[in-house]
């Protein structure tokens, strides 16, 4: 039987769960691609630490090594950060090899690069795993909705930051306490930052973008923001009003070009994010003609990133299963101009007489509840306001309600309070 050689770059919670996968589900991998696949060689940092790898597999800390073996197919890359993962997969693609990466920092960034180069030396990138961890939303983009445009797409893509809102509102734990449990479960890094300020969340939305649009928003523009700064009362007062808070990074086209976002947000009951707790990572695309879909699972883990890593493999190996490149929309031709558009917030103003009252000057405030520390107010307002008062007035927490029901049919019993101007009332 034909033999495919495969090398692994990386060791750690996904490399080894590669390693296993490929060995668990051989008859599988058989039956697919009529070949052997083989595991020969394994690429890992620490010359010292102790490993426990499959007899057969040699591993080395020089990736020259892998290439000068001269017969690997398939490079399976699982190392952490753009370097030297970026420059060994070009090296691997000169070198003839297909490549598959979960690594989402090296391919937000260098991602088009490679499969340039992949498509001049003729070989195949497989990026599966560096979204959503199992899901299988990037072959489900490219392959199935080929012919749809995609208007928007909303993504609870961090599992740490969700698991950690929904253990604070289930359990009534602080943020911090909340982290600290995550920590030591292995659910949070030693170093949360790329998780809970919304970095790693980013990292994927922006590889979502160049696949749906053929490009990325300029980085500088897009709001990112973490769940740091999301208290325990700020989700009971948003929960009275029925709302839960998640953590959600989106991305649609405008008249002014993509409009990228990374934000804690408030979603109410028939929002299809409302109900997904945990781990998990959820996506929802709107769609031209297929309308709102809705992909939800595992976001990361071993075997759950192994799979998507696998199915990858098979799909570099199989021509005819390949995907033809991102499709580009034409941005000036999609509706626009969001900045107008009166959206719905919920604002949070610190019950503190000592502070500067803030002033509105344009939109609609709906309703308010007081908490201890916050009071809690629903309002109408665009975009641009919304983020002026961001800049002017960092102590008022404020967040996007999304997939509400218009509220004049959720407060036709409620007066308006038209424009105000100020917050005193
Ligand atoms: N963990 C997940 O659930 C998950 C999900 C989706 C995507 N990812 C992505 O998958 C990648 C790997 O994640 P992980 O969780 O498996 O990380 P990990 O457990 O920290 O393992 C990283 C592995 O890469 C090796 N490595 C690091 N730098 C290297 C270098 N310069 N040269 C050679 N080897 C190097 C390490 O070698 P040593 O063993 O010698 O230290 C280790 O074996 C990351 O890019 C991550 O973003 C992870």
């Amino acid at each position: 039987m034909t033999i495919i050689h495969v090398a692994v770059l990386g060791y750690g919670t996904v490399g080894q769960g590669v390693v296993e996968s490929i060995h668990s589900h051989q008859k599988e991998l058989q039956r697919l691609l009529g070949a052997e696949i083989v595991v020969d060689a394994i690429l890992v940092k620490d010359p010292l630490k102790v490993r426990d790898i499959p007899p057969g597999i040699v591993w080395t800390t020089n990736f020259d090594d892998i290439l000068e073996l001269g017969h690997i197919d398939v490079v399976l890359e699982a190392i952490v950060g753009c370097e030297p993962a970026f420059s060994y997969l070009k090296k691997a693609i000169q070198h003839g090899c297909h490549v598959v990466t979960a690594n989402k920092v090296m391919f937000a960034h260098h991602g088009n690069e490679l499969q340039q180069l992949a498509d001049e030396n003729e070989v195949h990138v497989g990026y599966e795993a560096s979204v959503a961890g199992g899901i299988p939303i990037i072959r489900s983009l490219s392959e199935l909705l080929r012919v749809n445009q995609v208007h928007r797409l909303e993504g609870i893509l961090n599992g740490t930051s969700n698991y950690i809102l929904t253990e604070m509102r289930e359990n009534g734990h602080s943020f911090e306490e909340v982290l600290a449990d995550a920590q030591k479960k292995g659910y949070a890094e030693a170093d949360p930052t790329a998780d809970v300020e919304g970095d790693d969340a980013f990292y994927k939305l922006m590889i979502l973008s160049d696949l749906l649009y053929g490009e990325q928003p300029n980085w500088t523009e897009v709001q990112r923001e973490g769940i740091s700064k999301v208290d325990r009362e700020q989700m009971e007062l948003a929960e009275e009003f029925g709302y839960r808070f998640r953590h959600v990074a989106s991305i649609e086209p405008s008249s002014r070009g993509l409009q990228g976002k990374v934000m804690p947000i408030v979603v109410p009951n028939q929002h299809p994010f409302y109900h997904v707790d945990g781990v998990d990572n959820a996506v929802n695309v709107e769609a031209s003609l297929v309308g709102s879909l809705m992909f939800q699972g595992p976001g990361a883990g071993r075997l759950p990133t192994a799979s998507a890593m696998v199915e990858d493999l098979v799909q570099v190996l199989r021509p005819s299963l390949q995907r033809k490149g991102s499709k580009t929309i034409q941005l000036d031709e999609v509706e626009g101009g969001a900045t107008k558009l009166l959206k719905q917030w919920l604002l949070f103003v610190p019950q503190n007489p000592s502070l500067p009252t803030p002033f509105i000057t344009s939109g609609k405030l709906i309703k308010h509840k007081s908490g201890q520390k916050w009071k809690a107010i629903l309002f109408l307002g665009d975009d641009k306001t919304i983020y002026e008062w961001k800049t002017r007035l960092p102590m008022v927490r404020l967040y996007e309600i999304r997939g509400a029901k218009e509220w004049k049919e959720l407060n036709s019993d409620q007066p308006k309070v038209p424009c105000l101007n100020s917050l005193a009332f």
